[in-house]
């Protein structure tokens, strides 16, 4: 049984080599700040049109990220996306933060295949958009208590 699974392992990260930069295969196999962060300052979920959805969760101290954490229930690149975009952000002021783009998110895992391309895409929205909700909160922090993260 053992080595059937082992033989599967191995055929599984063959064919992920074929597919995917060594970046990718180690972010999505070991991903990065998975933990949620409770009472986080930024919060967003964003669900692509694929179906996928990221959740990014950050604590930024005098407008610089301190910490940031994701969630998917996506594809291995939906992960690696995830776990390289919220190694991008922390220790970057907001302003810096929310210029990360799509193309920064591929180049940092030395690209992505065609097809999922759109996983940078959904990671690189989030961001922002969980930059977005700080902003609001420091606004108008007793939106806070009506947030569903
Ligand atoms: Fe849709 Fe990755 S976000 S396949």
């Amino acid at each position: 049984m053992t080595d059937k699974l082992n033989g599967l392992e191995k055929e599984v990260m063959q064919t992920m080599k074929k597919i995917y930069t060594e970046t990718v295969i180690d972010h999505a196999m070991n991903p990065r700040n998975t933990d949620k962060i409770n009472n986080a300052d930024g919060f967003a979920s964003i669900t692509g049109s694929c179906g996928d959805t990221i959740k990014i969760w950050l604590k930024v101290n005098d407008c610089k990220i301190v910490g940031s954490t994701f969630w998917t229930d996506g594809c291995s690149a939906t992960v690696a996306c995830g776990s390289v975009a919220t190694e991008m952000v922390k220790s970057q002021n907001i302003t810096q933060a929310l210029a990360i783009s799509q193309n920064d998110i591929l180049e940092a895992l030395g690209g992505l295949p065609e097809g999922n391309r759109h996983c940078a895409l959904l990671a690189a929205k989030t961001i922002k958009a969980a930059i977005q909700d700080y902003i609001t909160m420091r606004k108008e922090p007793w939106k806070k208590a009506y947030r569903k993260c």
